[in-house]
């Protein structure tokens, strides 16, 4: 059977809580690129979550940690080399849509990838226009209803970072319809698309955007919201990847 890999987003290590752990593989044994930022582990845990099985991507790795479009993605593509046909990314981001409140989730409709790069070379001229699977979308939309879990859709826009935007920038990400700001994710859902493994992908929206509230953005308090969501995506994907 083929796995599901997941990818777990900043604050959001408690999903990985939820798998049966067969074998733990840090990424400097497969010559991957480590991450260096606190609250990331940088190593894949193959196993079970309920009767799927996963690989889960603990620690990625970012574009403002000094790495290039290949080494940010380089964990999908060993991810896909193991059989894996399905990619589930997790991501902390900013909310900029006044409808959408910090502590709830949105499944990615669509993204704007605004990093100026591409972990893609040459004549790969793939197609984005459903690069977030429609059915699957449904399905974790279904899931999270049946449940009373709030599950917002919206646009995701990914930036280089790592300083947090400006209220002007986010004005901007408004204006050209964004929902929520993150720093990761479209590369990673690029190269998945260019494998042919389907994708969904996840923000947990963990404080209002700058210039949205007037209060300021703190690292931590990104961290403390995403652990405390965590537990709502794992009743989410057990319910939609375990059945
Ligand atoms: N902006 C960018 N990245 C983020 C944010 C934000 O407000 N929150 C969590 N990751």
């Amino acid at each position: 059977m083929n796995r599901i890999a997941l990818v777990l987003g900043s604050g959001l290590g408690p999903l990985a809580d939820a798998v049966a752990v067969e074998e733990a593989v840090g990424f400097a044994d497969v010559e991957l690129p480590g991450s260096s930022v606190p609250g990331h582990a940088g190593r894949f845990l193959i196993g079970t979550l309920g009767s799927a099985p996963v690989i889960v991507m603990q620690g990625r790795v970012h574009l403002y940690e000094g790495h290039d479009a290949a080494a940010v993605t380089a964990g999908v593509r060993w991810m896909a080399a193991q059989g894996a046909d399905r990619l589930i990314l997790t991501n902390a981001a900013g909310t900029l849509n006044p409808a959408f409140e910090p502590g709830s989730w949105m499944v990615l409709s669509d993204h704007l990838n605004l990093t100026g790069t591409s972990p893609l070379h040459g004549p790969e001229f793939i197609d984005m226009s459903t690069a977030y699977d429609p059915e699957w979308r449904a399905v974790f939309r279904a899931a999270a209803s049946e449940t009373g879990t709030v599950l917002h859709e919206g646009v995701y826009a990914g930036l280089r970072g790592p300083q947090y935007e400006t209220p002007a920038e986010i004005r901007m990400l408004r204006t050209i319809g964004a929902d929520a700001v993150g720093m990761s994710t479209v590369l990673e859902t690029i190269q998945g698309r260019a494998l042919g493994m389907k994708v969904a992908a996840f923000s947990c929206l963990t404080n209002w955007a700058a210039g949205i509230t007037p209060a300021a953005l703190d690292h931590q308090e990104v961290l403390a919201t995403g652990k405390s969501a965590a537990d709502t995506m794992v009743r989410l994907l057990r319910r939609v990847i375990s059945l």
